[in-house]
């Protein structure tokens, strides 16, 4: 059975892929999403999948077979799909989805180390070329260090109590034995939810550095987009949503001086429309079928 991302309907009424277009999946995962724009912008449209997940970037190669030299697939960050795609001699794009976070293969493979529900080693690399683990935050980072990412990116509330904890605990070796250490320090967490679901959270965003990547990718996307092309980005946490939310915001203003200034100073121009204002979340029907898209949140931008 064909496994289908999250928001799919919704991604693809909001790209509109079509005919000749040029598109780029930066986190291209199983190739759900890119098999949708390839199959809509078919027969001559074009697709470059990214992704940092060497594994990722197999599955997408198999799921994405048929499409032929329309698809082409990189081991690569989207942080560096502008000069990818100059490279390639594209110049610009008709359209770019970011689907952020972390795939269920990823999360189902106890190696990876991603799940609290699973054992295996403290890993959570998406990119398994590179060294730094989640193991040297949790073993060798002070504990104002861990406190500080558990706040920062986790928004754990009990962060210090959490980071006392692990210094305390060392050595850790699991993913079970931290959820375990997590759990048994802290008081209390939001009904249906995993004690350990934000320090997971925090790790594996500090692992990969996904905020900076976030801030990073949001203008090249923009630069690279033809007049009238959109970038859809699905964020999974409030964090990353702030962020793309924020940066939609200011791109949508012509000015951006304080109020109180009454002659604009900054000369800042609109380079964007925000398709739509609220984020689009997933049907109650979605939700159902597929537990984990229930957080998901879907932004829209259009380069004017
Ligand atoms: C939620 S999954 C995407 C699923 C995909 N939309 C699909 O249809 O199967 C997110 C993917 O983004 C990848 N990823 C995370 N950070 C990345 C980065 N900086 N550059 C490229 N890919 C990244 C992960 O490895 C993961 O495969």
């Amino acid at each position: 059975m064909q496994h289908i991302p999250v928001l799919y309907k919704e991604v693809m009424r909001y790209l509109e892929p079509h005919a000749a277009g040029k598109y780029v999946d930066g986190t291209v995962g199983s190739g759900g999403h890119a098999r949708g724009i390839l199959q809509s912008s078919g027969p001559n449209g074009m697709l470059l999948g990214l992704d940092i997940d060497p594994c990722a970037v197999n599955v997408a190669r198999r799921t994405l077979e048929a499409f032929g030299e329309r698809a082409i697939l990189k081991k690569l960050s989207y942080v560096e799909m502008d000069k990818c795609v100059s490279d390639m001699g594209w110049y610009k794009v008709d359209g770019i989805i970011l689907d952020l976070g972390l795939s269920s293969p990823q999360l189902d493979e106890p190696q990876r180390g991603f799940s609290f529900n699973l054992e295996g080693p403290l890993d959570m690399r998406f990119d398994t070329t590179e060294e730094f683990m989640a193991d040297e935050i949790v073993n060798k980072w002070s504990q104002n260090k861990i406190a500080k990412i558990l706040y920062e990116l986790g928004e754990e509330k009990q962060s210090n109590r959490i980071a006392r904890a692990l210094v305390n605990e060392r050595p850790i070796e699991t993913t079970a034995q931290l959820a375990q250490i997590v759990s048994n320090c802290k008081r209390h967490s939001k009904v249906g939810r995993h004690l350990a679901t934000k320090t997971f959270q925090a790790l594996r965003m500090a692992v990969n550095k996904e905020i900076d990547n976030i801030i990073n990718v949001l203008p090249k996307a923009l630069e690279i987009l033809v007049p009238g092309g959109r970038l859809a980005i699905i964020a999974f946490h409030s964090l990353e949503d702030r962020l793309v939310k924020r940066f939609f915001r200011q791109e949508s203003q012509d000015c951006l001086c304080p109020t109180e200034q009454i002659t604009c100073v900054c000369g800042h121009h609109a380079t964007i429309t925000r398709v739509n204002r609220r984020p689009i979340r997933p049907t109650d029907r979605e939700i159902t079928t597929n537990r984990r898209s229930r957080s998901a949140r879907l932004r829209v931008a259009e380069k004017i």
